[in-house]
């Protein structure tokens, strides 16, 4: 076997050659990034995942080069991209040496599914390579699945075709129960997070704390990474792409998203930059770019990235695209300016009016009604910037009852109700603490039930006593601790 010595890299930058961590070269390639799932529905669901060179990130590799404020405002305009490596990556060192790093590598990957209470209901896909033209990761759309039941996900990886060498993960997901069936359904909803403000080493403490809570899924209402913040300004996408994969290779991150039903949407940073719209740029990487990078590439890919989804009798959801169809946040308000556009709109509108869900939650990236800064602010439905089509949603959601908003980008926890309306809004706040901020803890206005200037995450309940439905949300510190609840009877 061969191997290659381990070398602890407490490398800085004047270091003459780094070795990366140990590699067992028999058993490549590895999963460092685990296995995610998406839009999983009563008979579908999306997996993805990657292989990569070594079994974990680089932990001893070396901080990102810092940059002034005026270099990054400067490199944000340039599309050189061996001019933007290089200023932030010391000359010596390549971009598998720095902090976090996972790279990826070729091979083949082979996937076996089946449900956890009938394992010999198994099916086994063919063999597949990996797709280096998109960062070493293969997708499959796996149907005809049975509703309510978890599957066990299965998977090996080989370098080549007879390779003596082989790895393998397991995951699992849970499918949504049919639109009649009355059961208890348990989801959370978080947003913001990045590598650099985690609060433990091996990740952020909200996924061990929800997966305490049981959860039968989760929403991830985007902010998943920040490309335009430091260690690195992902101004190239070899610089975005080394995001993703250092902070799916956290194991906490890596753990709950392997195991857990998810359905993920993008925001601004993680799309671009922040309050992207068409047209921008960052560095080297266009709008749309931007966009395939998330959707077709790095997430578990739909060929609509908006949905909605019943989790049986009493519980629909539905999942918004906010970035995709958005006007230029520069343009003028008015009817032809908007964030979800005219197709995304109705079919909100119709699916809603068609529903027979006991409770209806949709889930917005970005607020609807909030409060949210009033300076500086042009983004989101509660800004100025799009009052007009944030109108038409805040006035045909109040015609509707047992209807509630949830969202996530802003970085505290709230809970906003207009009085007198049926015009409820919960946002998540930010994954950590140190990621929280934005809003001054003293400023609560009318419209604010609950305030909270710290981290965590809120869950959603559907609970049943006597046969009679309830919908509960809780906010939840870091930890997971209860620090605010609202529950509302059908
Ligand atoms: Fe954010």
């Amino acid at each position: 076997m061969k191997r290659r010595k381990f070398i602890k890299n407490t490398a800085v930058a004047s270091t003459a050659m780094v070795l990366p961590p140990f590699i067992d070269t028999e058993r490549v390639p590895y999963f460092g990034n685990g296995v995610h799932n998406g839009w999983a529905d009563q008979d579908s669901v999306a997996i993805w995942t990657r292989l990569t060179k070594n079994p974990e990130l680089n932990a001893q590799g070396v901080p990102f080069i810092e940059l002034t404020k005026e270099q990054q405002k400067s490199f944000a305009d340039l599309s050189d991209v061996s001019i933007l490596e290089k200023s932030q990556i010391p000359s010596n060192l390549r971009l598998e040496d720095m902090e976090g790093a996972c790279p990826g590598t070729t091979g083949q990957v082979q996937l076996s599914y089946y449900p956890e209470n009938d394992p010999a209901d198994r099916h086994t896909l063919e063999w597949a390579d990996v797709d280096a033209s998109k960062n070493y990761t293969r997708q499959w759309k796996l149907t005809g699945l049975l509703p309510d039941t978890r599957y066990i996900l299965e998977l090996k990886s080989r370098k080549t075709k007879g390779a003596k060498g082989q790895n393998s993960i397991r995951g699992a997901f849970l499918t949504p129960p049919e639109a009649t069936r009355p059961k208890d359904v348990s989801f959370a909803v978080v947003s913001c997070h990045d590598f650099n403000r985690r609060d433990h080493e091996d990740g952020h403490r909200i996924y061990p704390a929800m997966k305490r809570d049981n959860l039968d899924f989760l929403v991830h209402t985007g902010d998943i990474e920040y490309y335009d913040k430091r260690n690195p300004y992902a101004f190239t996408e070899r610089l975005m792409r080394f995001k993703w994969d250092r902070i799916f290779a956290l194991p906490y991150q890596r753990d709950f998203y392997s195991n857990t039903t998810c359905y993920f949407m993008k925001d601004d940073h993680d799309t671009l930059k922040d309050d992207a719209y068409p047209g921008t740029r960052y560095g080297a990487v266009s709008f749309d770019r931007g966009i395939e990078i998330f959707d077709k590439e790095q997430f578990p890919s739909n060929p609509k990235t908006y949905k909605t989804v019943r989790w049986g009798k009493d519980l629909q959801i539905w999942l918004l695209e906010g970035r995709n169809y958005r006007s230029k946040n520069t343009d003028p308000d008015g009817p032809d300016k908007h964030i979800l556009g005219k197709e995304q709109r109705e079919w909100l509108f119709k699916t809603i009016d068609s529903s027979d869900a006991t409770f209806k939650v949709l889930i917005s990236a970005s607020p609807i009604i909030g409060p949210d800064r009033p300076k500086g602010k042009n983004d989101n439905h509660s800004n100025k910037a799009y009052q007009y089509e944030g109108d038409i949603i805040r006035e045909f959601v109040n015609r509707h009852d047992n209807i509630y908003m949830c969202n996530g980008d802003r970085h505290w926890q709230y809970v906003s109700h207009i009085k007198d309306s049926n015009l409820w809004e919960f946002c998540s706040g930010a994954g950590s603490d140190s990621h929280a901020g934005g809003w001054n803890q003293d400023n609560v206005r009318p419209e604010h039930r609950f305030l909270r200037v710290k981290g965590g995450y809120l869950t959603v309940d559907v609970m049943h006593t006597d046969s009679k439905p309830q919908l509960v949300f809780k906010h939840r510190d870091v930890d997971g601790k209860v620090v605010h609840e609202e529950a509302f009877a059908s």
